[in-house]
Order: C-alpha cells, then structure tokens, then sequence
C-alpha cells in the first residue's frame, strides 16, 4: 500500500509499504522526516506521533490503552486523528492513506 505523509509545510512524501508492515517503519525505512521511531515500535516513545486524516479514521480505528496514555505525552497536540504510527499496520485497504506529521517533530 501506499503511505502519503504530509509535513507542516504541505511537502508529500509518497512511500510504498509492504502489507503488515507498520506506518512508522515505512517512514523510518524511507527517511521520512519527523517520524523517528526511537524505541523500535514498542509503544514507549512517542516519537511516532502522527495525525490521521479524518476520511481513513474509520479504518485505522482507535488507539489501544497503552498507546492512549503515551499520546498525551507525545509533542504535537493531541487530536482526534492521533495515533502512534508504530501502531498502524498497513493492510491493502489502507492503501493511499494520508497521515500529517506534527511540526514539532520535523
Ligand atoms: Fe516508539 Fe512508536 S516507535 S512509540
């Protein structure tokens, strides 16, 4: 599937992930800017901070309780869209899915 990530500036950097593979490796393997992925995906850093675009929300679904704690903590606000991407295994249904990712990461 395809990942859209959008910095604060509007840039779009167009990645192709595998199917199972998380938003954030597809990031981190592709240089993506301000996804960093300091803890390897465990749900301990919050450097994986993303926003997700309202119209793939339904199905990307919410986050765990873990995940849920770790966002408050996380820089850049909290929204509604927010999900650690470390947390969003990409499937062909998500395919073309746009996340933004919170400045103060960039
Ligand atoms: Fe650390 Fe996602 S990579 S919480």
């Amino acid at each position: 599937p395809k990942v859209v990530y959008v910095d604060h500036t509007g840039v779009e950097r167009v990645v192709e992930a595998a199917v199972g593979e998380s938003a954030m490796s597809a990031a981190v393997r592709n240089g993506v800017p301000g996804i960093i992925g300091e803890c390897g995906g465990n749900v301990s850093c919050g450097t994986c901070h993303v926003w997700v675009r309202d119209e793939f929300l339904a199905d990307v679904g919410g986050p765990g309780d873990m995940e849920d704690d770790l966002l408050d903590l996380a820089v850049g606000d909290r929204r509604a869209g927010s999900r650690l991407s470390c947390q969003i295994p990409l499937t062909a249904q998500l395919d073309g899915i746009v996340l933004d990712v919170p400045p103060e990461q960039v």
